[in-house]
Parts: C-alpha cells; structure tokens; sequence
C-alpha cells in the first residue's frame, strides 16, 4: 500500500486528488498539507466525509511526512511554495509528484538540485492528462513538416488561474522549438507589432473554461489547427494518481508524463 500525502488538499486540484485516492484499492491518505484550513478533516473538502485526516500546516510539512510514513507527495499549489516545499520532500525521502505550474528557471532548478540530492523519484509535468501528452506528440509531428508555415499557439483557461501562459501552453512551444532548432517565443501583440519567424502564444481568462490549447499552423491558402479541450479536472487527477503509483515503482530521477504513459 502506497502511503501518499497532498499539498495544497483544499484547493481545486488538490481535493480531487485527496477524492481520487480514497477510491484507489492501491494508495492511501496519510497526510494533506494547505496554508488554511488546519484541523479540519481533508474529506469535507473532497466531498467524501470524514476520512481522520486533517488538514496539518505546510509549516509541519517535514515532521509530518516522517511521522505518517508519507511515500510520495502530490503537489498542486503554487510555484513559490512548490520551490520551498518540494526540496523540503526530497530531504525527508518522499517522492514527488509536482502539478504546479508557473516554475521559474531558477525555482525549478532548486527543485531539481534537491531531487538529485536526495535521490527520490519526482514526476514533474505541466499536464497530467493523456490527452495533452498525446497532443504534444501529434504538435511535434505536425512541426517536422510545418516548420516554416507561421505559429501560434492560442489557450484558454477560467478566471481563477494565476500564471499566463499556461505550463502548458509553454511546453507545446518548447516541443516546436526543440523539433525546429529553436524559436523565439511572442507574448501577445500589441501596437505595430509585425509577425517575424517566432512563435506567438496567447492567453484568454474567461469564465470557468477548464483548458483549451490550439496549435494553429498557417499557411498561404490553408492551415491546421490541433486543439485539446479539457472537459473537467478529473483527467489531470487520474494522470497525477496513475503518476503517484508509478513513481513509487521507479528509480530515483525525474520523469515526465512520457515516461509515466510509455509515450
Ligand atoms: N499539471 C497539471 O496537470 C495541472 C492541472 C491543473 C492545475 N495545475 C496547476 O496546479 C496549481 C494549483 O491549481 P488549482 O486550480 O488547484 O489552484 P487552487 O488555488 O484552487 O489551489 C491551490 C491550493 O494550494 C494552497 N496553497 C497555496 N500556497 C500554499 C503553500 N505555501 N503551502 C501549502 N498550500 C498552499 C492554497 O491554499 C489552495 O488550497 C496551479 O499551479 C495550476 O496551474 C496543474
């Protein structure tokens, strides 16, 4: 039985998670982490009752990771807190699963730095779905032939969301990048602003959208458009669950939703 603990467990990702596990005949709770909440039990928030597990302070993250045994920790929270709080995992042992998106270069090397350290197994990806990792692959194909027809990358996500671009929207530009040798990346336009060789990336808040990514290649007198169209959170809380149990199974190093999917 994989012993596995959340960061952030009353937000949105984060309760879902805590949901998902209590289904799994693999996992169990151990432990939720939230800057709020603290003493309350993490089933009201996952809407599945009392489970005698209480929301305990990140501030208790260290000591309450050892003393509930904790095998992986499942992050979705935001970047500052991920770079503090996952080196913090790594020294105590636990894998990782990290969700958050926004990452700096340099927050993400911290992490990284700790995982290597500490030789845990992390999974770090910016989309859980299997959808998404399939798209990525489908966009790299695409850009093999596409490479000089212009590129844009167009998403949506709710109003609640922090960062822009989306972590996706930024890895679908990194994939094109890597597959033509690199590209330079726009960020919206604006005022003269004529388009060169780049990628332009663009960011709609709207609404309760979950997330939507098109990849717009065009042509003279045609383009391709791939999109993925997230319906609901669950499919980021079943890929980061399958991760969670994965990860568990491997050796220390940092893996992507690829390795995980055996894309
Ligand atoms: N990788 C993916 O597949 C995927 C999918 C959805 C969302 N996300 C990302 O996951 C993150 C969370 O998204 P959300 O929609 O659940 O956000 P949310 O705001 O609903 O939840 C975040 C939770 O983290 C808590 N939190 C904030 N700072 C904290 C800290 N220092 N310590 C402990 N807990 C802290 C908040 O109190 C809140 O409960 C975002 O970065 C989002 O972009 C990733």
């Amino acid at each position: 039985m994989i012993n596995a603990a959340v960061l952030g467990a009353c937000g949105r990702m984060g309760s879902l998670i805590v949901e998902d596990i209590t289904c799994s005949a693999d996992m169990q709770l151990v432990a939720a982490f939230d800057i709020g909440n603290l003493g309350k039990d993490a089933g009201e928030f996952a809407h599945v009752g009392n489970l005698g597990i209480q929301i305990s302070d990140v501030k208790d993250l260290e000591s309450v990771l050892k003393k509930t045994q904790a095998d992986v920790l499942i992050d979705f929270t935001a970047a500052v807190a991920t770079a503090i709080n996952a080196p913090i995992a790594a020294r105590c042992g636990v894998n990782l699963i990290i969700g958050t998106t926004g990452l700096t270069t340099e927050q993400r090397a911290v992490i990284d730095e700790a995982i290597r350290e500490n030789q845990v197994s992390a999974v770090i990806s910016p989309n859980y779905s299997v959808g998404v990792n399939v798209f990525f692959k489908i966009i790299k194909e695409a850009a093999k032939y596409l490479g000089d027809y212009d590129i844009e990358i167009i998403e949506a996500h709710h109003n609640q969301k922090k960062d822009a671009p989306s972590g996706t929207a930024l890895r679908a530009a990194d994939v094109i990048s890597e597959t033509l040798r690199g590209k330079e990346y726009v960020y919206g336009r604006e005022g003269i602003a004529p388009r060169g060789k780049e990628i332009g990336i663009h960011a709609v808040r709207a609404g309760d959208i979950t997330g939507d990514h098109t990849v717009l290649f065009a042509g003279n007198s045609e383009r391709i458009e791939i999109r993925h169209m997230a319906h609901s959170r669950q499919i980021f809380v079943k890929g980061a669950v399958r991760a969670a149990e994965w990860v568990c199974a491997q050796k220390p190093g940092i893996y992507s939703m690829d390795d995980v999917l055996g894309l």
